[in-house]
């Protein structure tokens, strides 16, 4: 028990808060030294001048200064909670991944919710996708998922996201959201126009993080013994069903409770409701990635289920808030860099990109042993190559050498040996690409307006559409009508006139 008590990871920083519950120590300075009164500071006279030489009022005041970190700089307003994943029916045929073998293995997780575009105290009824990050704590590493709510996203062009994100955010001289700039955008970037239609559909708006899927968006691959593969997505259905809010619910949730997912989903953990998601597999082999009439690098496109069926695999359930927001929710870092043996990244330029990213942004918000912070840490990794640096507190590998030392072996896994397995083979000549829109880009959002028409959707999405474009200057609003003509002449038409009945012009003809 000593020795969990002393461990300075997760497991002893719990054995020591439930001890100190039990039996608090006498408040002190950050040091230990104790303080008998938390509101008095040292002075002469009364009232008078203060003495540098009171610690515990520097203490207390200089670490206040200090205590925000950069907020993510997208995805900045989120919720999170532990929980588990179970594999519930066999993929060992398709992935040798250990976390995915065996019919009733549990893995530990934690997961985070957020939305994308709006800062740390924006809303979270906002019109706007979800993030839906969960890290598995594996025997072979830590593997991040980090999905969103949408099966599909804004670009293909991974240059495109910090252009984009800009004008999703604030003008930069008004400080203001700019209608204008958000479809000016939009407007010449077409092949966004999928996304769009469900951005502005009833789904934009979940009701809450309990009531919406998640999906892998980027194919990925799941890879066997042998180094032979089978391109990927993944689905997670929420087994709560599906819940949105409509425009003006939204609007009105925003002003009377911005925090409402995050109060929705701690109190249902608190009070024993624990969420869950299945998870599904789409599969494609590399053969008949070839013969589609779509690539499946291109994150704005969906695979047909009716020829790519979901194949059932697993379940996650939340079952547990985190004692402390900040530690755990907060200085979570997820990257779809994090992987195991089984699950690799496919060629998608932005899934590719994001490998670098994430790792990037994390060393600038957290620092440089951010994989120290106990939510983010791998129970299992090994690697005291990496060394120092700010903040190393996990005992920085102590004695062990800090190369590969012919003094200490370090067994190394044999069956990871490329040349003993297959693997992919790239050939071509070094270009600079741009994968412009073309009409293809028009067909699976013309399917989806035809859907809508199913599913009484696209009354929602013609008003949605319509209260935001109308804040944009009108020869924006004429290509915004123009691009969803493309998708739908009567999508257009229709866009087109409930518009104007917002914002009439002032010359009919304009
Ligand atoms: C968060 C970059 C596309 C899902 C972030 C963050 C960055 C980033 C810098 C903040 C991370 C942090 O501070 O911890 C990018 C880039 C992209 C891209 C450069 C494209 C080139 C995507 C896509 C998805 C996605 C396509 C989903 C399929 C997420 C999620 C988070 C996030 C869920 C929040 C993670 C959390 O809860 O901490 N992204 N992103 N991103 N991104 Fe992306």
């Amino acid at each position: 028990c000593l020795h969990i008590y002393k461990n300075p990871g997760l497991f002893g920083g719990l054995a020591r808060r439930i001890v100190s519950k039990m039996n608090p120590a006498p408040y002190s300075t950050s040091n230990g030294c104790p303080v008998f009164n938390p509101y008095a500071s040292q002075q002469i006279g009364t009232p008078g001048p203060l003495l540098l030489q009171d610690h515990h009022l520097i203490d207390l005041l200089a670490h206040f200064d200090r205590e925000r970190i950069p907020e993510r700089v997208v995805h900045a307003k989120g919720s999170g909670a532990f929980g588990y994943f179970e594999v519930t029916d066999d993929v060992s045929d398709l992935t040798k991944a250990a976390f995915l073998n065996g019919v009733g293995k549990k893995t530990r997780t934690f997961t985070r919710f957020s939305t994308v575009g709006g800062e740390m105290g924006s809303a979270d009824a906002a019109r706007d996708p979800r993030g839906f990050a969960t890290k598995f704590y594996t025997e072979e590493g830590n593997i991040d998922w980090v999905y969103n709510n949408t099966p599909i996203f804004f670009i293909r062009n991974p240059s495109k996201f910090p252009l984009f994100i800009h004008t999703q955010k604030r003008n930069p001289q008004t400080h203001l959201k700019d209608p204008d700039m958000f479809w000016d955008y939009l407007v010449q970037n077409q092949e966004a126009v999928h996304q769009l239609m469900v951005l502005f559909s009833d789904r934009g708006t979940p009701a809450d993080f309990r009531h919406m899927h998640g999906y892998s968006g980027h194919t990925y691959k799941w890879v066997k013994k042998d180094g032979s593969f089978n391109y990927v997505q993944i689905h997670m259905k929420a087994d709560q069903g599906i819940k949105t809010l409509n425009n003006e619910e939204a609007t009105k949730m925003s002003g009377e409770n911005p925090d409402h997912a995050q109060e929705d989903l701690f109190r249902a953990i608190e009070r024993g409701e624990f969420p869950s998601w299945t998870c599904y597999v789409q599969v494609m082999s590399p053969q008949e990635a070839r013969q589609q009439n779509f690539s499946v690098f291109d994150l704005t496109k969906t695979w047909p289920q009716s020829k790519f069926p979901l194949r059932r695999f697993g379940r996650l359930v939340l079952d547990r808030n985190p004692d402390n927001y900040f530690a755990d929710v907060e200085q979570a870092a997820f990257s779809p860099s994090n992987t195991v043996p089984g699950v690799e990244p496919s060629a998608d330029p932005v899934l590719q990109s994001r490998l670098f990213s994430y790792p990037d942004t994390h060393r600038h918000r957290l620092g440089a042993n951010f994989y120290q912070i106990p939510v983010n840490r791998c129970p299992v990794a090994h690697n005291p190559f990496i060394r120092d640096g700010p903040m190393s507190v996990d005992g920085n590998n102590g004695a062990e050498p800090n190369y590969p030392s012919s003094f200490a072996p370090m067994p190394y896994r044999q069956d990871l040996n490329p040349s003993n397995t297959l693997s992919e083979e790239w050939h071509g000549a070094a270009t600079s690409f741009h994968w412009q829109a073309t009409d293809a880009d028009f067909e699976q959002a013309g399917q989806l307006w035809e859907v809508f028409g199913r599913t009484n959707q696209q009354d929602a999405l013609v008003h949605n559409l319509s209260v935001h474009v109308q804040g944009a200057k009108p020869h924006i609003q004429d290509q915004v009508f123009a691009m969803f003509a493309r998708v739908n002449p009567e999508l257009g038409r229709r866009l087109r006139a409930a518009t104007l009945a917002l914002a009439p012009r002032k010359q009919p003809n304009m």
